[in-house]
């Protein structure tokens, strides 16, 4: 699978719009605050852009960071403006001809940012102990529509897990089925290039999830994929796929269900670019200043993070209520028609 999609990537796309379907197309609204730093990227890596989601978390500054399947670099570029110069950001990738559009532009975009904090390294996301990374080292990790090209999902993970620092995140957007897919569609180069046959039936990315310690996932966004192309519509049939945007906290003390500890916090406004709200993940938009009720797990991915300065936090764990009334186990996704990502890409 590697060479297929390497040289689906390296050799027969060399634009956005070359792309058969809009999985790898992130057709998100673009906030202000992402246009300006967006418009400092050099137009050949943004016409390179293949990703379905947008991986910038808040609070990133002085973070370090890494990119799974960077590609020609956009999200590297657009993070290294977050990161600032005190922040470092790595883009791994395996193709050669994604990686040399990336290096090209180095020096170009450290002259627009006013310091040098990127670098990239060609290698495989299934065997990042190749990489002399430093274990636990990462405050964040990011991907975007990569984990799908993957044949071996659980060394990912595996790896993912081994980099990231107590209390760092996995931040990724990916395409999702709504069953396991099966073996012809799989074994589809076009539909697995355009990140569709190598796509996880949603519950078994929970397990997988789960298995390699990130045992409470949480859904920031998703989005239904619209397969326009009729040849392609007809061959994947009856299959649904999504685009989701996942954050996965490595925190040793998550508990496997919500539990209810009577826990509270409240948001002190002061996220950059989220002053009236901040919007943790699809069941927690959670105002400035409310009291907003929270489960055990929300309280550490919170208080045991990079988040911790942003809220009062109320309660501990002294007294337990039970299972905290939470998101059951439906599939999480909108999928109505008028939600589903168009035929136009971004
Ligand atoms: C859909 S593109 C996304 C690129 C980039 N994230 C973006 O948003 O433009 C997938 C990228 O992942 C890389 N890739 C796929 N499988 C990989 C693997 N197993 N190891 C390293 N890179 C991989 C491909 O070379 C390609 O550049």
């Amino acid at each position: 699978m590697h060479e297929i999609v390497q040289d689906y990537y390296g050799n027969q796309l060399k634009h956005t719009d070359d792309l058969k379907t809009n999985a790898c197309c992130d057709t998100n609204v673009t906030p202000s605050w992402l246009k300006r730093l967006l418009s400092r990227i050099h137009p050949e890596i943004l016409s390179r852009y293949y990703g379905c989601g947008l991986v910038c978390p808040p609070l990133l500054e002085g973070c370090r960071v890494l990119d799974l399947g960077c590609g020609s670099g956009r999200d590297v570029y657009l993070l290294s403006q977050l990161v600032g110069s005190s922040g470092e950001v790595i883009g791994v990738d395996m193709t050669d001809e994604q990686l040399t559009v990336a290096n090209k532009y180095q020096d170009f975009h450290s002259d627009v940012f006013g310091y040098k904090n990127v670098s990239f390294l060609k290698g495989y996301i299934e065997h990042l102990d190749k990489l002399n990374l430093e274990p636990n080292s990462f405050d964040v990790i990011v991907s975007n529509c990569v984990v799908n090209l993957s044949p071996d999902k659980d060394a990912v993970l595996n790896g993912i897990n081994l980099l990231l620092k107590e209390g760092g995140e996995f931040y990724f957007s990916d395409v999702y089925a709504d069953r396991r897919v099966p073996t012809a569609v799989r074994n589809d180069p076009v539909l697995y290039g355009e990140c569709l046959g190598g796509a996880l039936y949603w519950n078994d990315f929970l397990q997988l999830a789960r298995r390699h310690g990130f045992v409470d996932p949480r859904l920031v966004t998703d989005k239904p994929i619209l397969i326009t192309n009729p040849e392609l519509a007809l061959r994947i049939s009856d299959l649904n796929f999504v685009s989701a945007t996942y954050r996965l906290f490595k925190l040793k003390n998550l508990e496997t269900s919500s539990e209810d500890y009577a826990q509270e916090v409240i948001y002190l406004g002061n996220i950059p670019e989220h002053a009236d709200q901040f919007i943790f993940d699809k069941y927690h938009n959670i105002e400035r200043g409310k009291k907003f009720p929270v489960s055990g797990n929300t309280w550490r991915m919170l208080h045991d993070t990079r988040y911790v300065n942003n809220f009062n936090f109320i309660g501990d764990f002294s007294g337990h209520l039970g299972i905290f009334p939470s998101y059951g186990s439906n599939m999480p996704f909108d999928t109505t028609e008028n939600s589903k990502i168009g035929s136009k890409c971004c």
